[in-house]
């Protein structure tokens, strides 16, 4: 008995002194599940398993067996020994988010002795991304967007599926800082059904959102009206002619604008009738203006039947009506 225990105390020191921690102790058992992810709210189960030559070495078996979560040892009502070399832990209900979970052992000469440890991550499967919407930026991509429903408290990644009857764009995945969008860059496809849908996935499972379809020309937010200038009129002193040049989607479909006008220092903006700009146009005379009078103008455009979004106001564009030369008749 005397030899065995000097054999074990020398084992120990050889160990500790010729082998990192880590590979000590892989010598001496492991917990399945290696990697547990688990739902809130759930039980779980982990299983130390001691090996022989451990066993023997240290004069343990699963009986001596005790389980720490983050460095607090769980009570031993929470423990089955499953047989000569297996025990287990059960969490009734786990509610940390991260646990480390380690096996130990207390061996012959009362020295405590970490086995294996674990990490457990506790969180919640997606839940189904809702209210998906998608706006087709002209010329540069589409952006969609979704509500993702719960926090998972996981990695979650979420990938944009999009197809057409011949064609399918490759899948979008998510940005970690922004799991609720994703921008598609593809060449602008219209007049065609496009089916868009969200797929959510984490360790713990996977939904996909309801399918939308849409023709990608009625989610369209065009360029704005560029070049706008201005020039007045030597004979009416109230107007000034707005013109610009139409985005090119403009070949494609009809456009109406929303004009605004403001007099040079004024803070706010008027705003033309939009019943007055309601079809596609490259200038618009703006009247009842005061005379000699520097204004700054801005356009902006949608499409016609209102389909889509108002794209981003034009660059300001200033002019000054006429003198008013009624009065020196
Ligand atoms: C688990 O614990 C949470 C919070 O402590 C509690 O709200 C929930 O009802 C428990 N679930 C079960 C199944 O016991
Ligand atoms: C003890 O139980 C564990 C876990 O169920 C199992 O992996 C192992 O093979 C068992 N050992 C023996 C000696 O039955
Ligand atoms: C759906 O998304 C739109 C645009 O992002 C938002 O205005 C609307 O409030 C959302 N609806 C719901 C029910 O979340
Ligand atoms: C999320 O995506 C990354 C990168 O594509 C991948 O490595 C990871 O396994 C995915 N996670 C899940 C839970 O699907
Ligand atoms: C529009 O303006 C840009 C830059 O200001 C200029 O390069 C371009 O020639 C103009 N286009 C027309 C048709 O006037
Ligand atoms: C703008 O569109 C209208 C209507 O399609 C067209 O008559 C006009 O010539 C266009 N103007 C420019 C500068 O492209």
């Amino acid at each position: 008995m005397s030899t065995l225990r000097t054999w074990v105390v020398q084992t120990l020191l050889l160990l500790l002194t010729t082998e990192s921690q880590g590979s000590l102790l892989d010598l001496c058992g492991s917990i399945e599940p290696e990697a547990p992810v688990v739902q809130l709210g759930s039980s779980f189960t982990a299983v130390c398993v001691l090996k022989e030559r451990c066993m023997s070495n240290f004069h343990v078996s699963a009986d001596d067996i005790f389980w720490k979560t983050n460095h607090v040892t769980v009570p031993h009502e929470q423990y089955t020994v499953l047989n000569r070399t297996a025990c287990s832990v059960t969490f009734a209900n786990v509610s940390s988010l991260s646990t480390q979970l380690t096996c130990n052992i207390r061996t012959f000469g009362q020295i405590d002795q970490n086995v294996y440890g674990i990490s457990v991550l506790a969180g919640l499967p997606p839940e189904q991304p809702s209210n998906l919407s998608c706006i087709v930026n002209e010329g540069k991509n589409m952006l969609c967007q979704w509500d993702p429903g719960r926090e998972t408290y996981l990695d979650t990644n979420f990938t944009l599926k999009s197809e057409w009857a011949t064609d399918k764009f490759p899948d979008c995945k998510t940005k970690r800082a922004t799991p609720t969008s994703c921008t598609v860059d593809y060449p602008p496809v219209y007049f065609v059904n496009i089916e868009i849908w969200v797929e959510a996935e984490n360790a713990l499972g996977k939904v996909t959102s309801d399918h939308i379809n849409f023709d990608p020309v009625d989610t369209v937010k065009p360029l704005p009206p560029s070049n706008l200038s201005v020039s007045n009129s030597e004979e009416l002193s109230s107007i000034l002619k707005l013109t610009w040049i139409n985005s090119s989607i403009n070949k494609l479909i009809r456009l109406k604008y929303s004009i605004q006008y403001r007099a040079a220092g004024a803070s706010t903006w008027s705003q033309i009738p939009l019943e007055d700009t309601a079809s596609t146009r490259s200038s618009f005379t703006v009247q009842d203006l005061r005379p000699f009078t520097e204004y700054a103008f801005r356009v902006r455009c949608m499409k016609e039947d209102g389909k889509g979004f108002w794209s981003a106001w034009s660059e300001e564009a200033r002019g000054s009506t006429a003198e008013d030369n009624i009065a020196s008749f």
